[in-house]
């Protein structure tokens, strides 16, 4: 789908031109197609057909509550890592019992809210966090919906940052103690084993760890069924890369077919959990140059966007395209395309062939994952304003911050 195209040479989100959204809204901002959203989320669902599932989107990479709203709309259980994600959620109006909840560091409280809001699932990532969510769930009088998250031990061939399934992560359970644990948590009164999970990494662009990674759990699964443990779904986790720029990630269907290949004669309910897959690509971050500066080696175009509200490329280097919104007539000339932030690493593209003038508008494209969610207030910059469009139509779904709400909770010292 084009949903961000050029139209008589402007580049337009749907069919509203970006600079329409910067007239109306100001700049920075976020800007984000309802109709790509939809496809998106539709190309998982869709090729799941016949087969019991559930998307789970991870809320994590745009917790924006227009667009939780949307996919709980479209049918969408959500992927959870924080009881704020959880608030998030209920006020979305998504389903809580179409809700899994993941992360190494769950707290009592955060396991109490999701008990209480009758989650689907917990994604459990250490026997220290079984035992006490046990405890937790009896001293409510409720028994806790479990899988185990397992560490597959498979490379993601992916960013080392966002591997999440190799022995040297941080997530999950060890492989071969998975067993133990599971025999534990059968005998613990206030468990209730529901499923097995498993999340290898994010834009992972080839099939071959999902599949590799399915392999290990499916003999998992086939190990526990020896021993008396049966499960009703498998959590595969999320992953599915994105286009940024010439990357060939697989399709929804292709993905979702490979899974399915494997899971045939299975009775399992399937669950994933995709975000960036779902998001990224549909959204953009509109930006403004401020000015151009011809230094002596380098040609730098200092936008009103910066790394605080795309960390992005500043954090693991990551290619965003940059396009003109109206390319300019003039030479193309390569410039550093930077932001306002005192920081050398403050930067959402090197080396870009440009014609600019000060003025001009910049999308800064696929930053609907990742993007907003890990934006901070870092210079004290205010967050930027989130525009949703259908159509011909806009809709601010999140206000610019004002600067005073920044402080508003500072104390100055009694004199
Ligand atoms: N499930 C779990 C347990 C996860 O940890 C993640 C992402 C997902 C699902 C969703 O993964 P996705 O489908 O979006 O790849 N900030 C990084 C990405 C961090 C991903 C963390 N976990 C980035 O900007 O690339």
């Amino acid at each position: 789908m084009n949903t961000f195209q050029p139209i008589s040479g402007e580049l337009h989100a749907e069919s509203v031109p970006l600079s329409r959204i910067a007239r109306e809204y100001a700049t920075p901002c976020y800007v984000y197609s309802r109709a790509a959203l939809t496809e998106a989320y539709r190309s998982f669902d869709t090729a799941f057909a016949g087969r019991e599932h559930l998307v789970c989107y991870a809320v994590k990479a745009n917790p924006n509550l227009a667009i939780l709203n949307l996919f709980a709309r479209l049918g969408a259980g959500f992927d959870l890592v924080s009881g704020g994600e959880l608030q998030r959620v209920l006020a979305a109006g998504g389903d809580p019992r179409k809700v899994v909840f993941s992360g190494v560091g769950k707290s009592e409280n955060e396991m109490r809210q999701a008990l209480e809001a009758g989650i689907l699932c917990f994604n459990v990532e250490s026997e220290g966090e079984l035992l006490r969510l046990n405890q937790v769930a009896g001293s409510m009088g409720k028994s806790a919906p479990v899988s185990l998250r397992v560490n597959p031990d498979v490379d993601p061939k992916t960013h080392p940052y966002i591997s999440t399934g190799l022995k040297g992560n941080k997530f999950g359970v060890a492989y071969d103690d998975a067993p133990r644990i599971y025999r534990l948590a059968s005998e613990l009164p206030h468990i209730s084993i529901q499923g097995i999970d498993c999340h290898i990494g994010s834009q992972i662009t080839e099939l071959s760890p999902f599949a590799d990674a399915l392999d290990k759990v499916l003999e998992l699964v086939d190990r526990l069924e020896r021993d008396g443990i049966t499960l009703h779904h498998l959590d595969l986790g999320g992953g599915v890369g994105i286009r940024y720029q010439d990357e060939t990630p697989p399709p929804a269907a292709e993905y979702v077919r490979t899974l399915l290949d494997k899971l045939a004669a299975r009775p399992h309910k399937i669950i994933i959990e995709p975000g960036r897959a779902l998001v990224g690509n549909a959204g953009l971050l509109l930006t403004k140059v401020e000015y151009l500066k011809h230094g002596e080696s380098k040609n730098f175009a200092i936008v009103d966007a910066a790394m605080n509200d795309l960390a992005r490329p500043a954090l693991y280097d990551a290619f965003h395209d940059i396009q003109a919104v109206r390319p300019g007539a003039g030479v193309q000339q390569s410039y550093e395309v930077v932001g306002p932030v005192c920081e050398s690493g403050d930067f959402l593209g090197h080396d870009r062939q440009l014609a600019l003038e000060e003025g001009d508008l910049l999308a800064i494209m696929s930053a609907g994952a990742y993007g907003m969610s890990m934006s901070s207030n870092y210079n004290t910059r205010p967050r930027v304003a989130e525009v949703m469009v259908d159509g011909d139509k806009t809709y601010l779904v999140r206000e610019r911050e004002q600067v005073a709400a920044l402080f508003a909770g500072e104390r100055k010292l009694p004199d």
